[in-house]
């Protein structure tokens, strides 16, 4: 039986960790985003189809041009970030099946677009999840962002593929000066439920 991590990794990944209104001054590298990304990819997706796909924006003008597609806070944000990023989802996730699921017959199991929309969206998401942690894990972190013009950035991101836009966000190491204060989470009672 595995042991609970220690209480300090704890709060590194949940409760000292916060959304990052701004970033030390350290650049974000094509490597720290491959160790973000080689510790995510391990979390579970459904028939591990693993529909994330992202793309990284590690200079001015990557981070100028997503900027232009997010309302204004986030834009300035954006523009003053180390890096930024795209989270989109491959609503066509039937390929990679071959390879991530050999076992699936995907052609029955997402014969339909909207399931197969439905999937990506889920599955993106908890892959977004991962990804927080992840950054979180290696000193990083992620501020996402859904203001933004998902038709405008898939037209210029994701043009003439399947992949579509879930979550933006910007990524470094987070300024504690920058949080706002901490707001309250949901207690317990208010969230769970135990028929
Ligand atoms: C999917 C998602 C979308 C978000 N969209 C925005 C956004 O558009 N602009 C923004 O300033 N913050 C955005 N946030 C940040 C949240 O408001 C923030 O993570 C939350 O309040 C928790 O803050 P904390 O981690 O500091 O406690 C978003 C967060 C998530 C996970």
């Amino acid at each position: 039986m595995a042991a609970a991590i220690d209480a300090g990794a704890q709060a590194r990944l949940f409760t000292d960790a916060r959304t990052p209104q701004g970033f030390v001054d350290h650049p974000f590298t094509r490597a720290d985003a491959e160790a973000i990304y080689n510790l995510a990819r391990w979390g579970p997706t459904s028939n591990n189809m693993s529909p994330m796909r992202i793309v990284w924006l590690l200079d001015h003008d990557g981070r100028e041009r997503l900027a232009r597609h997010a309302v204004s806070k986030n834009a300035e944000k954006i523009r003053a970030a180390p890096a930024a990023l795209v989270l989109g989802m491959e609503t066509d996730f039937r390929a990679s099946l071959k390879t991530l699921a050999p076992h699936v017959d995907a052609d029955a199991m997402y014969g339909d677009a909207g399931a197969r929309r439905t999937n990506a969206l889920r599955n993106s998401a908890m892959q977004a999840g991962y990804l927080t942690m992840a950054a979180r894990a290696l000193g990083f972190d992620i501020g996402w962002m859904s203001g933004f013009d998902a038709g405008a950035v898939d037209a210029d991101f994701f043009a003439g593929t399947t992949v579509a836009a879930n979550m933006i966000g910007t990524v470094g190491r987070g300024d504690p000066a920058s949080v706002r204060p901490r707001a309250a989470r949901l207690p317990f009672e208010a969230a769970n439920l135990i028929p």
